[in-house]
């Protein structure tokens, strides 16, 4: 079984070239590419002209002295056109045979990778507050990848590291107490927002409240036993409003998971002290700063990471240096991803700088920044509510999931028991979609006709046609394990053929996804299967087809709803049997 058309083809090219030239070139050098769809060839490798300026030669030639040497196994003859371009198809009796081996594999094809440690920074809300659309996004976007890293076989940590600590909590508490809510054991907010701006409005127009609020601060950075009660307690209440969301949402993060910022606060001091003991923190103008080697601000000046206030406080600053230096080397971890919007980039990139000199991160640990775009609503700005004020997670899950009902009510005919739990497969579905099918970096448009929309690149659509071909094999009268065992499929027809390098391609989709943190990969090629299955659907008649063609499309169809539900469910996204 091939479980990367893409890496064997590159693995060849390499070695073409070795044989050609006697030169080394890495797989990325073999420039291989799937082609566009309804194109001649499967891929197409552009290592011809790069490698001829190198050799000094015609690119054209190089092309046709790589597919001279080029082990053809599987494949047509390789046809060489323009300045050298090489095209690469698979046999259709290659891609037959090696289709049937990934739909007898349990894991669809997809190999396992040398396990690795991997610590995931994702959803990470302030506290203070009800979450707001950022924190959706790195919830979904670090639940996606969390999926994804372990399906290939890494050991992944997940740290949610809740904004629990520092000034806000001062003026909430006196707010508390002014409240009346300083006893009994559990309090009830409705209204986390509405109870954080009513605290900032007193702070601001109560200098008496706003003193009050900073020895707070104080007495909880000491530990004030009574002021930790207090805290915790409002802690609690905003817990509950997270998890709710997480509910909700079917992310995989628990209490287990929770490391906020107040995790820290006892090593943050000998943080700065080992910052300092290796030379890499100094004072300046007051406050103890880190000034990690290539970093200038617009005036050329050395840009510093502020660790040690001048009034002898610590900041978001210090807790990242603590963080990362507790991932590294307590965790163990081999990678770091930090799921969180682009605007915190710079912070990152100086963090990771002075990690790499504090020789906190070993030159094999990977630390990356997931950066990712804002949510904007149809006015172009960050999504609100209607009045302005930042809207409530909990509200906007549950109006997809309304949302959602009406578009499955107009079509389905089943029970409403069974259609309460579609509704939510796909409502949640939508918004979870809508985030991931977009380049994480990129802003997007909350717009709820169109990610609820039936046609298109919308989960909803890749679960109707998920559901479509279960229907399918009911009215066969087979399960989707029957149907798929059967002695050999037929690609005679191009939409045939088309749809099984689509399946085919299921690994290295996952893979590359992966690779660059981008779970849009792996969306973009759900879209593209499910496209490839309606071609061959409208195309190719499957219950009216006889013998081995009927066999062969009814197994080409239940492993393409095999490939989809897993793949969504990669995605966090469930794909219902039934719509
Ligand atoms: N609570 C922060 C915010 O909302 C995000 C924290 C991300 N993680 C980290 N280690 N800094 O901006």
């Amino acid at each position: 079984m091939l479980s990367d058309l893409g890496n064997e083809l590159e693995a060849r090219v390499a070695r073409a070239v070795r044989a050609a030239f006697g030169i080394e070139i890495s797989g990325e050098q073999a420039v291989i590419r799937p082609s566009a769809p309804g194109r001649r060839a499967d891929y197409q490798c552009n290592a011809a002209m790069p490698l001829a300026k190198q050799l000094k030669l015609a690119s054209r030639e190089v092309g046709e002295q790589i597919a001279a040497h080029l082990d053809t196994t599987g494949l047509e003859a390789p046809e060489v056109a323009g300045p050298g371009f090489i095209n690469l198809t698979f046999t259709s009796e290659f891609l037959a045979s090696n289709l049937l081996e990934l739909a007898a594999d349990t894991r669809l094809g997809l190999p396992l990778q040398d396990p690795r440690r991997v610590v995931v920074d994702y959803s990470s809300p302030n506290m203070a507050k009800e979450m707001h659309v950022g924190h959706l996004r790195s919830t979904i976007i670090g639940d996606a990848l969390v999926r994804m890293l372990e399906e290939l076989g890494h050991e992944v940590i997940r740290q949610n590291h809740l904004g629990d600590w520092g000034t806000p909590f001062g003026k909430l508490v006196e707010h508390l107490v002014d409240e009346g809510l300083a006893g009994g054991d559990e309090i009830d907010i409705a209204d986390l927002n509405a109870f954080y701006v009513e605290a900032s409005r007193k702070f601001d127009a109560d200098p008496a409240f706003a003193e009050r609020s900073r020895k707070r601060v104080v007495a909880l950075q000491a530990g004030d036993p009574a002021t930790l009660v207090l805290w915790e307690r409002l802690l609690n209440e905003s817990k509950r409003h997270i998890e709710a969301v997480y509910a909700k949402l079917g992310v995989k993060l628990s209490p287990v998971d929770y490391k906020g910022e107040s995790a820290y606060n006892d090593v943050l001091a000998p943080t700065c002290d080992e910052l300092t003991a290796k030379g890499l923190a100094r004072i300046s103008e007051g406050a103890l700063c880190v000034f990690p080697h290539g970093f200038v601000n617009r005036d050329g000046d050395p840009m510093p990471l502020i660790i040690r206030k001048r009034d002898g406080g610590y900041n978001y600053d210090t807790t990242d240096l603590a963080t990362i230096r507790y991932r590294s080397q307590e965790l163990k971890a081999d990678d770091l991803l930090y799921v969180v919007g682009a605007p915190q980039s710079l912070h990152f990139e100086l963090i990771f700088a002075a990690a790499h000199e504090a020789d906190w991160l070993p030159t094999t640990a990977r630390a990356v920044h997931v950066a990712f775009g804002s949510v904007l609503g149809s006015d172009g700005k960050i999504l609100a509510s209607r009045s302005g004020a930042s809207l409530k997670l909990a509200d906007l899950l549950d109006e997809a999931v309304r949302r959602a009902t009406e578009v499955v009510a107009e079509r389905s005919d089943l029970a409403p028991e069974q259609q309460a739990s579609i509704a939510h497969a796909v409502g949640i579905g939508a918004v979870k979609y809508a985030d991931l099918s977009v380049a994480r970096d990129k802003d997007y448009l909350f717009d709820w006709d169109r990610m609820l929309s039936l046609d298109g690149n919308t989960s909803v659509y890749l679960q109707y046609a998920g559901a479509r071909i279960h229907s399918l094999l009911r009215r066969a009268e087979m399960n989707a394990d029957d149907a798929l065992s059967v002695p050999r499929v037929e690609l005679i027809e191009d939409a045939e053929r088309a749809l099984a390098l689509k399946l085919s391609q299921y690994p290295a989709a996952v893979s590359l996804a992966v690779r660059h943190s981008e779970p849009h990969r792996l969306a973009t090629y759900l879209y593209e299967t499910a496209t490839a299955f309606s071609t061959f659907y409208e195309h190719c008649p499957v219950l009216k087809a006889e013998g081995p063609t009927r066999e062969s499309r009814l197994a080409l169809a239940a492993h393409t709803a095999r490939v989809l539900a897993r793949g969504l469910g990669l995605l966090g996204i469930d794909a219902p049997e039934r719509l």
